[in-house]
């Protein structure tokens, strides 16, 4: 009953629409709108509360009416959520209804086909995948502008990932939500402003670049800031001393200068960047683990992640006898950016760096049916890959293996994306065979495994 109403105070809008005379007494344009306002309001409320029939029957009825795109947009992302909690519960079946209730409604919105599709194919536990990827991690170089005490990442021989493998993600971007951009250093790659230019095409693309922010230039700052990309920055101290010795080769001055260079930029064009500090919790740099919220202050940034250094160096290394001095300051640390609304990510607490005994393996492995039942152990395999700068592809950069590319055999997306070692990985969570990755894996939370991709 309400909706014929609407539809007649529709026809009556748009009838009055068409006689100029009307406009003298009534503003019909903006009754018009605020009636299109009242419907896509009532279509979200419908979407929160799950009732998706009910949105189509709105767009249904009032498409001749009104641009329905963006409801449907809305629609389709709301279902695509729900998908994606359902997969997360374990609970494909039901992810999998809904996939085929609602999916041919959307077949125009390549992007949205695409993500509706993959939370499918996660669902029915497909190895070869229609879909592609909707994450991609690139490390585009080893080779760096500095010589981190505690860097884990071998610059003996400079490695450069193949531009055919670069080039096949930048051929597939209006699928993907997010690219993450790491080197060695990727600012001071002289290509990477191309490289920007054409990602930024897609602004839907949630684009993070990880770098050390010395020897960047001033157009990049801008790039950075005016397109909201997210940065995250390691500085491992919160002095230059400290910062100095543990980042060899940088100056805490320049760091310095160009963040105020970065901040002026963030204030000009309003931006809405996520801007993060990396502090990798050393022995000697871990009474700074406070001090580093104010610095991150200072400098806007509005979240400090606190993370485990992976080595073998003892004099590096966090034994047991530091971790609780560790966690008294990242306490105080917690406390401090509470105050400045600044988010702390304690990755340090949550990880250890411990691998795996055979034992554990076993055990792990062996309680296949404990794992069945709780559905699969991991959806990255299915969500995402990263592409080293050594042509090697894996799920997530902390993977525990991988197998260098042949790149003469890569020529499209599937190539890499349905490659045998994706294949592999998704196999072995299929088979509840962890064996080869659940080392390192043991580094990364089960949520995170599982992650929700928004
Ligand atoms: C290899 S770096 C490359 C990006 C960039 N050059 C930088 O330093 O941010 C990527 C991240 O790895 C971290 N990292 C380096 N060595 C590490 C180690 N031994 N254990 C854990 N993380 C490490 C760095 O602090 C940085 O946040
Ligand atoms: S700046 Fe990054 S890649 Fe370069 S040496 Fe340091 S941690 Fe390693």
């Amino acid at each position: 009953m309400v909706k014929k109403k609407h539809i007649e105070a529709m026809d009556v809008l748009l009838t009055m629409k068409q006689s100029e005379k009307n406009a003298e007494y009534f503003d019909i344009h903006k009754l018009i709108n605020d009636l299109n306002k009242q419907i896509k309001h009532k279509c979200w409320e419908l979407n929160a509360d799950g009732r998706y029939d009910k949105t189509i029957e709105i767009v249904d009825k009032y498409s001749s009416y009104i641009d329905c795109v963006e409801i449907l947009e809305d629609l389709c992302n709301f279902i695509a959520n729900s998908m994606q909690e359902y997969n997360y519960n374990n609970k494909y079946d039901e992810a999998i209804n809904l996939y085929n209730k609602y999916h041919h409604r959307f077949l125009n919105n390549v992007f949205l086909s695409n993500k509706l599709l993959n939370e499918y194919e996660l669902a029915s536990h497909k190895i070869i995948l229609e879909s592609k990827p909707r994450n991609v991690m690139l490390i585009l170089t080893n080779s760096c502008d500095l010589n981190c005490i505690m860097c884990y990442q071998n610059k003996e021989v400079e490695k450069n990932i193949d531009k055919k493998l670069v080039d096949i993600v930048l051929n597939n971007l209006q699928y993907l939500e997010k690219i993450v951009w790491q080197g060695g250093e990727v600012l001071i790659l002289p290509y990477f402003k191309d490289i920007l230019l054409k990602t930024l095409q897609f602004p839907r693309i949630h684009q993070v670049i990880t770098s050390n922010f010395q020897n960047v230039s001033q157009d990049i700052i801008e790039l950075i800031s005016k397109n909201n990309i997210q940065l995250t920055i390691s500085i491992d101290g919160a002095v230059k001393k400290t910062y100095e010795n543990i980042r060899m080769g940088a100056s805490f001055d320049k760091l310095k200068e160009n963040l105020k260079k970065l901040n002026k930029y963030i204030v000009e064009y309003k931006s809405k960047m996520t801007l993060q500090i990396n502090f990798l919790i050393m022995k000697n740099n871990y009474k700074e683990i406070s001090d580093i919220v104010d610095f991150a202050y200072k400098y806007k940034f509005s979240i400090v992640v606190f993370l485990r250094c992976v080595t073998d160096n003892e004099n590096l290394k966090i034994t047991k006898e530091y971790e609780k001095d560790i966690e008294v300051y990242i306490k105080q640390a917690t406390e401090k950016a509470e105050k400045y609304n600044i988010k702390i990510i304690n990755v340090f607490s949550e990880f250890n760096d411990v691998v795996c005994s055979e034992k554990e393996r076993e055990d792990v492995c062996e309680n296949k049916e404990i794992v069945n039942n709780e559905g699969l152990s991991c959806h990255l395999p299915w969500y995402e890959m990263t592409i080293q700068e050594d042509n090697a592809i894996k799920p997530h950069c902390t993977c525990g293996y991988t197998r260098i590319t042949d790149t003469d055999k890569h020529n499209n997306i599937y190539d890499v994306w349905n490659g045998k070692i994706m294949q592999e990985y998704r196999i072995h969570i299929l088979k509840s065979d962890e064996k080869k990755c659940i080392d390192k894996c043991r580094l990364m939370s089960l949520d995170f495994r599982k992650k929700f991709n928004r």
